[in-house]
């Protein structure tokens, strides 16, 4: 049995070309959040879900980046779906091959 975090948040939607991605700069870690449930598992989330893990290896971000696995957030129909905990915005559409510009992205903005 999965220890999933429960979701409590104000959840807002963000796309990953949006100019405002959902990143304040002034956090030093950051916790991803994916979806593996419903329509988000029908979409390969677990996968999305283990490449964002291969990644944060590959790097050595272990300190930086954690990634989890979570429950519904809400928009389902346009998962897998990624939420930054620390801000709420969830990522929609987020394939196992857009893994590696999540992380960039997150990396970009912490400097
Ligand atoms: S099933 Fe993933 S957001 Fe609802």
């Amino acid at each position: 049995m999965l220890d999933l975090p429960k979701i409590c948040y104000t959840v807002s939607r963000i796309t990953m070309s949006s100019p405002d991605f959902p990143m304040p700069t002034a956090l030093s870690t950051v916790t991803l959040l994916v979806c593996t449930k419903g329509k988000c598992a029908k979409n390969r989330s677990e996968k999305t879900c283990q490449r964002l893990r291969e990644l944060v290896d590959e790097r050595g971000l272990d300190d930086v980046i954690e990634v989890k696995k979570c429950g519904c957030l809400g928009y389902c129909k346009d998962g897998p779906n990624v939420m930054i905990e620390e801000t709420g915005k969830v990522l929609t559409d987020i394939a196992p091959k857009k893994a590696g510009r999540v992380i960039e992205k997150i990396l970009s903005k912490m400097g």
